[in-house]
């Protein structure tokens, strides 16, 4: 057996989670049986869409679902070699063993760093990619306000836009997200909506409208995009975090949708999977040329995944929060 420890939910959270909703536990891993491999867990990605699992579906006492990068240190099974990388969503456990269902073979381009397959080349990226393209049906010159443009999700749907030669607006939290997005991605304006009256800032920074408004945010950022939309806009609904802890600004301005012939619709990541060869090569290509451009906000230390977590809904995160567990 293996010493191992798991990060678990000990109690449902009540609003914003706090660290003693969590608990790290020790356990072991057992030894590693015929088809079975034992894997090390390297980084782990924490997520907003963790947070609404808390409230339920989320067990208590048992290890955080969520997703990572992970070495195989032992393998039993022939589809596994030693030291092979592997993605894997097994919960935060900094090892395991398992018989490798779920789990797949991480083949690295030696010229980028792992990180970037948790984010740019991984879930958000894909998230992005398809949601802007897919669902958003870019065309290339548009008017794109994206919420969320400091994060993970956000910074690369951003870039993209750039890159598809839109005029691209970002809205923020706080002003040095707002000086990278400018500065280092290239947007043609930025928003801190803490500190800026967001109805007015918006009308200027988007004085042709707003064809595609790309939703990470809800609430009172919606409701600020929906009387710039143009006809036939649409709104990718990719996230509502000012939601996701309780609470949260009601709607009051869908009826834009109506005379404006806008066009909004949600999705999940998963739905973009005939997208992945097409995203894969795209994405590698403009990481390679710095096209696009990313941030990252690593937490280093197993136990620091709640911390990590709760950092999200404090926009604590400068792109993908990322928890570092072993090289
Ligand atoms: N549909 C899918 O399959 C899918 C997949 C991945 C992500 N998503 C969604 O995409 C969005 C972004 O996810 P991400 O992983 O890229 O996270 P992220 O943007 O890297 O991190 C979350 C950011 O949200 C902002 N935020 C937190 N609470 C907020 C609030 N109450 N109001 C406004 N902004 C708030 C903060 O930035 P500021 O400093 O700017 O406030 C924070 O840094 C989320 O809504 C998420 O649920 C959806």
């Amino acid at each position: 057996m293996t010493k191992t420890r798991e990060i678990h939910l000990v109690r449902r959270p009540s609003g914003m989670p706090v660290l003693a909703d969590f608990s790290v536990a020790d356990a072991n891993a057992p030894e590693t049986g015929e088809g079975e491999i034992k894997v090390q867990t390297l980084i782990m990605s924490v997520d907003p869409y963790m947070r609404p699992r808390l409230n339920a579906d989320q067990p208590l006492n048992a290890p955080l679902l969520g997703g990572g990068i992970g070495r195989v240190i032992e393998s039993r099974n022939p589809k596994f070699a030693e030291g092979q990388l592997v993605r894997q969503g097994v919960g935060f456990r900094e090892v395991h063993v398992s018989d490798g269902k779920g789990m797949s073979i991480l083949n690295r381009d030696p010229d980028l760093p792992l990180s970037v397959y948790m984010h740019a080349l991984g879930g958000t990226g894909i998230t992005a990619y398809g949601g802007l393209l897919d669902i958003g049906k870019l065309k290339d010159g548009e008017q794109v306000v994206v919420s969320t443009a400091g994060g993970a999700v956000g910074s690369v749907v951003a870039q993209i836009a750039k890159i598809k030669g839109c005029h691209v607006v970002g809205l923020t939290g706080t002003d040095d997200k707002v000086a990278w997005l400018r500065e280092e991605a290239g947007l043609d304006a930025v928003i801190n909506y803490k500190t800026q009256n967001l109805a007015e800032a918006l009308q200027a920074a988007a004085p042709k409208g707003i064809d595609v408004y790309f939703e990470n945010v809800g609430g009172a950022q919606l409701d600020a995009a929906l009387p710039l939309m143009n006809v036939h806009g649409r709104v990718p609904v990719c996230g509502m975090i000012s939601t996701y802890n309780g609470g949260g600004e009601g709607v009051r301005n869908l009826f834009n949708l109506i005379y404006k012939r806008v066009r909004m619709e949600g999705f999940v990541a998963t739905d973009f999977a005939h997208l992945n060869g097409a995203f894969m090569s795209d994405m590698t290509g403009w990481l390679k040329s710095g096209q696009i451009k990313y941030q990252e906000t690593v937490l280093d230390g197993f136990e620091r995944a709640p911390e990590g977590l709760i950092g999200l809904f404090e926009g604590r995160n400068h792109g993908k929060m990322l928890i570092h567990v072993a090289d």
